[in-house]
C-alpha cells in the first residue's frame, strides 16, 4: 500500500513532526499479538505496547466480540440521570484489584480527562470537608499528567508547556528523582529519597494547610522512566497524612500489571487517597479513562449535597461509554484469566538482564528500570535534543520494532503476553540498530 503526501495532509498529527513525517510515512496497517504490519508489509514487533496500552497483546478475539456485541445490543446512553449496565459492572470489577477501601470510580476517555476529572474531585471534596481554602498544588519536575489545561499544569516538562501561557495557577513543582549517581541502576535507586522533602518544604513556604493535592506518577513514565528511590513514595505519603494532603497516583502508565501487580500503588506497598488510570484498562482497543477515589472521598462530596441534588457536577458525554466498559470488562478478564499480572512479573527478570545489557554500548548513557518497563538515554551527540532520539526511532521502525522515545530517552514496555524470545528480538534489533549509529 502506497501513501503520499497528498492523502496524509488534511490529518494535523498530534505529538508528530507533520511535515517530517509526511514526507516519509510510518503507517501501521494491521496488528495481531506482539507485531503490527506496516503499510509497507513488514512485520513490526511492538516495543512499548502501542502507547502502553496493549497489555493483552493486539487484536484479541474477546474484547473485539464484547465491543461488536456490546454495539449491537446497546451502542450509547448517557450517563446522566440514566445508566446501562456495563459501567457498573466495570467500576464493580476493577474495584475488585484496586487497594482496599478504594471502591468509587469516576470514568472518563483518556488519561488527561482522568486527571482533569481528579482536580475537580480534589476541589469539591476539599469544599466539602470544609477546606476549600485549599488552592495550591504540588506536582513534579519530569511529570506527564496528559495535555488539557489542568495536566499540562501538572506536568513537568519543558516542551508540553512553554507554548501554552494559560495554564492553571497554584501549582509548584518537586524536584524530580534523577540523580547522576543512580545510573544504570536496576530497580530502585537507594539513594534519592530526600527528595521527598521538598514537599515539605512547599509545606513550609506556602501553608501545609493550604495544598489541596500532590500528583506523582509511581514510576515517571513518559519522561523516561525514573523508578522512585527506596522510601520516596513513602515519605510522600507520610506528609500528605501530616497535612491533609489528597495524594493522587497517577497509573496511567504503571496500572494493570505493568510492575507485576495491579497498579504501581500495590507494587511500592503505598496506597494513594486517588489513582488515575487509562490505556492499558481497555487494552487500547476503546479509548477510556478512570479516576478511582477512597471510599472516605466519595461519601464526603455525596453526604455534603442536598439530598436527591446531583453531588458531583461533572462529567462527559461518553463517561462511562457502553463499548468501552465492554472492552474494559473483556480486558480484565483476560487479565485475570491468563494471570498477565503474574506473568509480567515472572518476565521481569530475563527483561531487564536484556535491556542491562545494553549498556555496553557507548551510544547508551543510561538505563533505568523495573517490572516490565524500562527507559534508556542515548547520548545526543551535540545535536539537538530530541535529534538523535528521533533518528533513533525511525531507524528502528525501519528495521523491524516500534518504540515510544521521548526527547532521546527510549522507553521499553512490552505486552504482558511477551514471550523471553520476544524481548530477545526487540533488544537485539535495538542494540543491533543502535551500535551502528
Ligand atoms: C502518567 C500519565 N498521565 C496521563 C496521561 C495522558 O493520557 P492520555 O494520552 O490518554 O490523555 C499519560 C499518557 O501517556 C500518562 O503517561
Amino acid at each position: 500500500m502506497q501513501y503520499t503526501a497528498n492523502t496524509l495532509e488534511n490529518h494535523w498529527m498530534p505529538f508528530t513532526g507533520n511535515r517530517d513525517f509526511k514526507a516519509d510515512p510510518r503507517l501501521m496497517v494491521k496488528a495481531e499479538g506482539v507485531y503490527f504490519t506496516s503499510h509497507l508489509g513488514h512485520k513490526v514487533i511492538d516495543a512499548s505496547s502501542g502507547l502502553f496500552c496493549s497489555a493483552a497483546g493486539h487484536c484479541r478475539p474477546e474484547i473485539t466480540e464484547a465491543v461488536a456485541t456490546q454495539l449491537a445490543t446497546l451502542d450509547y446512553c448517557p450517563h446522566f440521570q440514566i445508566g446501562a449496565p456495563p459501567s457498573f459492572e466495570l467500576a464493580n470489577r476493577l474495584t475488585r484489584i484496586t487497594p482496599d477501601g478504594m471502591n468509587h470510580v469516576f470514568f472518563a476517555n483518556s488519561g488527561s480527562e482522568a486527571v482533569d476529572t481528579s482536580l475537580k474531585i480534589v476541589m469539591a471534596y476539599n469544599r466539602a470537608r470544609g477546606e476549600g481554602h485549599r488552592d495550591k498544588w504540588v506536582s513534579r519536575e519530569r511529570a506527564y499528567h496528559g495535555v488539557n489545561i489542568g495536566g499540562v499544569s501538572l506536568s513537568g516538562l519543558m516542551k508540553n508547556r512553554e507554548t501554552f501561557g494559560a495554564v492553571m495557577p497554584g501549582v509548584v513543582h518537586m524536584r524530580h528523582t534523577w540523580t547522576p549517581e543512580a545510573r544504570f541502576t536496576r530497580g530502585r535507586p537507594t539513594h534519592g529519597a530526600e527528595m521527598a522533602e521538598d514537599l515539605l518544604r512547599f509545606c513550609q513556604l506556602l501553608g501545609g494547610h493550604n495544598i489541596a493535592a500532590c500528583y506523582v506518577e509511581p514510576v515517571a513514565g513518559s519522561t523516561g522512566i525514573l523508578v522512585p528511590p527506596v522510601g520516596y513514595l513513602e515519605r510522600i505519603r507520610e506528609i500528605c497524612d501530616q497535612f491533609g494532603i489528597v495524594l493522587i497516583f497517577d497509573e496511567v502508565i504503571c496500572g494493570f500489571g505493568r510492575l507485576g501487580t495491579p497498579f504501581g500503588a500495590q507494587a511500592f506497598g503505598v496506597t494513594p487517597d486517588i489513582m488515575t488510570m487509562a490505556k492499558a484498562l481497555t487494552n487500547g482497543a476503546q479509548p477510556m479513562g478512570a479516576v478511582c477515589v477512597k471510599d472516605e472521598i466519595y461519601e464526603t462530596v455525596m453526604n455534603a449535597a442536598p439530598a436527591g441534588g446531583v453531588e458531583f457536577f461533572h462529567g462527559y458525554t461518553y463517561s462511562g461509554h457502553p463499548a468501552a466498559c465492554a472492552a474494559g470488562l473483556a480486558t480484565l478478564a483476560i487479565y485475570e484469566n491468563e494471570g498477565l499480572f503474574d506473568k509480567a512479573a515472572a518476565l521481569s527478570g530475563h527483561f531487564l538482564d536484556q535491556v542491562y545489557g545494553l549498556q555496553d554500548l557507548d551510544i547508551v548513557t543510561d538505563i533505568r528500570g523495573i517490572g516490565l518497563l524500562a527507559g534508556f538515554d542515548i547520548d545526543p551527540a551535540g545535536a539537538a535534543p530530541g535529534a538523535r532520539g528521533l533518528e533513533a526511532q525511525k531507524r528502528l521502525f525501519k528495521a523491524g520494532l516500534h518504540i515510544k522515545f521521548t526527547g532521546d530517552s527510549g522507553i521499553i514496555a512490552p505486552p504482558l503476553v511477551s514471550e523471553e524470545s520476544h524481548v530477545d528480538e526487540m533488544i537485539g534489533i535495538i542494540r543491533e540498530t543502535l551500535a551502528e549509529m
